[in-house]
């Protein structure tokens, strides 16, 4: 049997309690500078297409940004990157997502290991009705993590530009933080299990200019250890903090059937001042969408 490189695969027969395995930062042999290749990707609600035949790479430590018109299929692709698609009951894949070369979809993949390594911040803050520290410890208790649990709250609230803030008050509900301090907490609480990439689902449209500005900034420090894949609808954001871009549309079909498909990724530059599709133009420059 062929074995994964990077993830952690359920025994077939029985499952047994186990260590989660520290992550290694070596780039597996065969995927240098990937964390995804999403190939002929399909995804269907029920009998309807959300999106079909997407091919995408992702590259690894770059910030892409999937933007597009409402209902194309962002958060739909987005979900699929850490089998998210597998908590909607009538969600269904086509094609291949690999991740650092090993299929996501393969049955002996564990699911809650790729959430692991491939955290999702969402569009609203969600934080638990928990105190600070333990909205951040929460993943490494579940998870069995067996170090200095008072150490990786710290980091991780380090990292995610959040320490000096809250040193004070970790003790406090998370719910009393300002709406852009709990979305930067919900970013430490994924650091906290050592992920690999971060998913980012419109992670600013419910929040000011300026808690906006701290998180764009945060990005750009957090791609030194994270693939970051960011879906927004704000030109500006995607223009000013992915290094890649990745443009969709829906097609309508005879019978009002809208699905999503990818017309064109690029270097963020080449989307934004030299697109290959007459699509992208029209809607990075607002005349659709
Ligand atoms: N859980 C679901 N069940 C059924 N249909 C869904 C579900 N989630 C999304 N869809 C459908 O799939 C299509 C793509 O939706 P998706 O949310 O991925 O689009 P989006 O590009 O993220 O849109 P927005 O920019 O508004 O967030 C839409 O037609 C939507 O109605
Ligand atoms: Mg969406």
């Amino acid at each position: 049997m062929r074995r994964l490189k990077t993830l952690t695969r359920v025994p077939e027969v029985k499952k047994h309690v186990r260590e989660v395995p520290a992550i290694s930062r070596v780039e597996p042999p065969g995927c240098p500078n990937k964390s995804f290749e999403i190939e002929r990707l399909s995804v269907f609600y029920g009998g309807v297409q959300a999106v079909r035949e997407i091919d995408l790479d992702v590259e690894a430590n770059r910030i892409t940004a999937l933007i597009g018109p409402s209902g194309c299929g962002k958060t739909t692709v987005l979900r699929c990157l850490n089998r998210m698609n597998d908590l909607i009951p009538s969600a269904r894949i086509e094609g291949v997502v690999r991740y650092r070369g090993d299929d996501l979809y393969d049955r002996r993949v564990d699911p809650v290991e790729v959430r692991r390594r491939v955290g999702m911040v969402f569009q609203k803050p969600n934080p638990f009705p928990k105190s600070i520290y333990d909205n951040v410890a929460f993943g490494p208790r579940v998870g069995g993590f067996k170090d200095d649990l008072d150490q990786r709250v710290e980091m991780s609230l380090t990292k995610a530009g959040l320490w000096e803030e809250v040193k004070n008050r970790l003790t406090d509900p998370a719910l009393g933080l300002s709406g852009g301090q709990q979305q930067r907490l919900c970013i430490a609480r994924c650091i906290a299990v050592e992920p690999d990439v971060l998913l980012m689902d419109e992670p600013c449209s419910a929040l000011d200019p300026i808690a906006t500005g701290r998180i764009e900034d945060l990005m750009q420090e957090l791609k030194r250890d994270y693939t970051i894949v960011i879906v927004t609808h704000n030109m500006q954001q995607a223009a000013r903090c992915s290094d890649m871009t990745a443009f969709f549309t829906a097609e309508v079909s005879d019978d009002e059937q809208r699905t999503g498909i990818l017309v064109e990724c690029g270097t963020t530059e080449a989307i934004f001042t030299n697109p290959d599709d007459e699509r992208t133009e029209n809607y990075i420059t607002g005349r659709f969408g």
